[in-house]
């Protein structure tokens, strides 16, 4: 029944935190046809389906995972021209960055902020992955996806979508029924420079015009100042999101901190960014307990030594959890995926 499957495959070599048990069968599906096929043989053997792109904003048990779990290698990527406006429809299992990039040598603005980002095109829309000052629905028309129950195909509108912060209906219990097969974007060659986010405005202070490569590389240089490798050392990115909290509390605690920064969200509401609450407040900042911490550069990114396990990423991240709320009583939630 599940023949394109194999049984019993490690996960811990399928995502960057390095971390995880078994899944009970697994599956790199290639192109669009294997992928197909994966939700049928899951769909008929009554198992349950997970579809994993770059691994790299989950946190995968020490039990494993008992499912069908699909590796998305899916590649390809077409490009469509109406005047200024360039349409590109990108396959779900291309990297992130390798389309980034590309954008950047061919001249299309708009997804430049994003460089360096871990993972695939496929997962953008889901969590709504944005950084210094740009979020992907921003730039996102359209999001083809695969029932995985009927195995119909469908285009969803950006509003179909339901984007918010690093969320979207793709996160929801009847969102998750969708496999995401291919995004399409509205780029621009027309420069449209995004630089306002506080890290690239120090960059370009002075700067009239920069040019798309100027923007990659500084983005580029600063994520490598506040991320570890990924490669070498095991992480997610943002472990927790950057809380939302009502102007009353906020007010209350920049009384006691006078320069805690908040970003407005609406007339009841203020974000927080929780990396600075972590580092100012809850001295946080490059402590680490056994083989977890939180990065010497970013505390609110996490990073796991070799020999991690889900357990202990978790016991830490409960310990921020409490040591925030105590101080600060916000609430904090994870951004991460827990699988
Ligand atoms: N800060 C500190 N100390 C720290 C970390 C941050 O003081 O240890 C301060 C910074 O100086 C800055 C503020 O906190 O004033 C915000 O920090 P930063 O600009 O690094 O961004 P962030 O809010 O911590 C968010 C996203 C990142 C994204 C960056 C850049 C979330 C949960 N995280 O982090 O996204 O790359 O902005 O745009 O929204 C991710 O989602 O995994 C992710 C990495």
């Amino acid at each position: 029944m599940l023949k394109s499957y194999t049984p019993d495959v490690p996960l811990s070599a399928y995502n960057t935190f390095h971390i995880g048990g078994d899944a009970s069968f697994l599956l790199e599906a290639h192109t669009k046809e294997e992928l197909q096929r994966g939700i049928e043989e899951a769909h008929e053997a009554h198992m349950p389906l997970l579809v994993l792109g770059g691994g790299s904003n989950v946190l995968i048990s020490d039990d494993g995972i008992n499912a069908c779990v699909i590796i998305n290698k899916v590649k390809g990527t077409t490009f469509s021209h109406e005047g200024e406006t360039v349409y590109a429809t990108v396959s779900s299992g291309e990297m992130l960055d390798d389309f980034v990039a590309d954008c950047v040598a061919k001249g299309y603005w708009g997804l430049e902020n994003l460089s360096h980002i871990p993972g695939t095109v496929g997962a953008t829309p889901i969590q709504n992955v944005g950084a210094y000052g740009v979020e992907v629905s921003s730039y996102i028309t359209s999001v083809n996806a695969i029932n995985t129950h009927t195995g119909v195909e469908k285009v969803f509108t950006t509003k179909e979508c339901g984007f918010e912060y690093r969320n979207s209906y793709f996160k929801t219990i009847v969102g998750k029924q969708w496999v995401i097969v291919s995004v399409t974007f509205a780029l621009s060659t027309v420069a449209r420079p995004q630089v306002g986010y506080a890290d690239l405005a120090k960059r370009f202070e002075g700067i009239a015009a920069p040019v798309l490569s100027d923007i990659r590389n500084a983005v580029i240089d600063i994520r490598s100042k506040k991320f570890p490798n990924w490669q070498e050392v095991g992480t997610a990115g943002s472990f927790f999101k950057n809380p939302v909290i009502a102007t009353d509390h906020f007010n209350r605690l920049k009384n006691q901190y006078p320069d805690l920064p908040g970003y407005v969200v609406n007339d009841e509401y203020m974000k927080v960014p929780l990396g600075w609450v972590l580092d100012k407040i809850c001295n946080l900042k490059g402590v680490t307990h056994g083989y977890v911490g939180s990065y010497s550069e970013q505390a609110l990114v996490l990073v796991a030594a070799a020999g991690a396990r889900a357990s202990d990423v978790n016991d830490f991240a409960r310990m921020i959890s409490e040591t925030v709320f105590l101080k600060t009583q916000i609430m904090i939630e994870h951004e991460v995926t827990h699988l």
